[in-house]
């Protein structure tokens, strides 16, 4: 009989995992804590901006015209426990307010909630970030606590999804990564992802430490790589050199590769920052703080850039924000995506506002979120709207959106024809020609 999946926590993760097992083929419960998110998914609503994720899950909630009807939803652990053969938790491990180290207790009250409902054989399956040595913890605290004991088993399985991309990263991985301490979690999961959809893609299996540890040092490594372009950045601003040119030829070598060298105002979002920031927390703590010295010069670098782009901002305008209209294009972390965490576009948003500019921020999806974590900004309903007037234009999010407007059309409405391209997105000579002052990080002049 094929396996009945279960997965706890419905955010970017959960939800997109939820819908993409349905589409393998499997009977999906999805469980959430928050009623008003599993209503909403019920209908078929995705609560959050994923490209693609609200067709995939239309096309298997129970209960809507034409659909597989494989997906549900329920806040019920009960029901959870008695369903699943294979239960993935997906909940978040935010970063601990004023520390460096990830908030556990999300996960450790997610599996506290799920171990006195085992009561059938069942494989627990971690998809969350976590520190180095959680995995082997919360399978004692499992066996400890499930009605089976020993046949409650735990296997690890990091997941490496990119927000705007969570679809595709879900149903094409590079990799499927795997860490267990037994040969049915393995075999179980190799019955998971034996799937038309995921075949071909590595399946590396290996013990909890290791699995965990290849998802911080991945993002660790992308975080580096970023921030590396972002220090040749700095320097190529204090020769007069491009960081654009120079990425595109040091990319051409192989070894290094192209992807992942967009100089800017560096990395926000969910996962980076705090990653990084927990890693170094966990090494501490193991007595190896010492092999992660570089990553808090990787934070510092990329904290630096949003430091960066304020003074260039403030330095366009004259010196002082006091009395000047600086429209800000993008508000998330990235485009694609609704999330607002962490985001540099923000950060600098907030930081010229509290030194007494008056910010007014445009982004194409990311508007609500933004407004409940920074009221005080001023938003308009559009790229030209949000110009309107400006001194200065930031543009701190690559949307498409903005790399197709005409800049003559921005230019008729600016009180200032300045441009500060946050993410070397937008053309410069485009820009130029329609009369503006166009500057970018890392790039000269002209
Ligand atoms: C990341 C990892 O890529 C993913 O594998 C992991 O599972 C979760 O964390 P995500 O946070 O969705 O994914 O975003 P990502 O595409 O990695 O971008 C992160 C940040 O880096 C964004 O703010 C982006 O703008 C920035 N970035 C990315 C750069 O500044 N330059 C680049 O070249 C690439």
């Amino acid at each position: 009989m094929a396996l009945k999946i279960t997965v706890i926590g419905t955010g970017y993760l959960g939800a997109t995992h939820a819908a993409a097992m349905a589409e393998l083929g499997f009977e999906v419960l999805g469980l959430d804590v928050q009623p008003e998110k599993i209503e909403m998914l019920r209908r078929g609503e995705v609560p959050m901006y994923e490209p693609g994720l609200e067709e995939l899950l239309r096309r298997h909630v129970a209960g809507i015209e034409g659909s597989t009807g494989r997906l549900r939803f329920t806040t019920s652990y009960e029901e959870v426990g008695a369903f699943g053969d294979v239960h993935f938790v997906c909940v978040n491990t935010p970063q601990k307010h004023g520390e460096y180290a990830c908030d556990m207790s999300y996960v450790e009250a997610a599996f506290d909630a799920l171990a006195p409902h085992l009561t059938r054989p069942a494989l627990v399956v971690g998809k969350s970030t976590v520190p180095v040595g959680s995995a082997a913890r919360l399978a004692q605290r499992l066996t400890a606590a499930a009605p089976v004991g020993a046949d409650a088993e735990l296997a690890w399985n990091p997941e490496f999804l990119r927000e705007g991309l969570a679809v595709q990263d879900t149903l094409h991985p590079d990799r499927i990564v795997v860490g267990v301490a037994g040969d049915r979690a393995e075999a179980l999961l190799r019955e998971v992802y034996a799937t038309p959809i995921a075949e071909g893609s590595p399946f590396v299996v290996m013990d909890y430490p290791t699995a965990e540890l290849v998802k911080t040092s991945a993002n660790s490594f992308l975080a580096t790589k970023i921030s590396f372009i972002n220090a040749m950045a700095e320097v190529c601003e204090a020769a007069d050199g491009d960081v654009v040119k120079l990425a595109e030829a040091i990319g051409h070598d192989e070894r290094i590769g192209k992807k992942f060298l967009r100089a800017g105002i560096g990395f926000g979002g969910g996962c980076l920052p705090k990653d990084i920031r927990a890693f170094m927390a966990r090494a501490g703590e193991l007595g190896a703080d010492q092999a992660l010295t570089f990553l808090r010069e990787v934070d510092s670098i990329n904290m630096r850039r949003r430091g960066h782009m304020v003074e260039l901002a403030r330095d366009a305008v004259g010196g002082s924000f006091l009395g000047k209209r600086v429209a800000v294009l993008g508000a998330t972390f990235k485009p694609d995506s609704d999330d607002v965490r962490d985001s540099p576009a923000l950060n600098v948003a907030g930081q010229i506002h509290l030194q007494g500019g008056q910010v007014t921020v445009y982004d194409p999806k990311g508007m609500v979120n933004a407004e409940r974590l920074f009221p005080t900004l001023g938003y308009a309903e559009s790229a030209l709207e949000a110009v309107r007037g400006a001194h200065v234009v930031l543009h701190l999010t690559e949307w498409r959106e903005f790399r197709e407007l005409d800049p003559a059309v921005l230019a008729e409405v600016a009180t200032e024809r300045r441009v500060l391209d946050g993410r070397n997105a937008l053309d410069p000579a485009l820009w130029r020609k329609a009369g503006w002052t166009y500057r970018a990080l890392g790039r000269p002049n002209a």
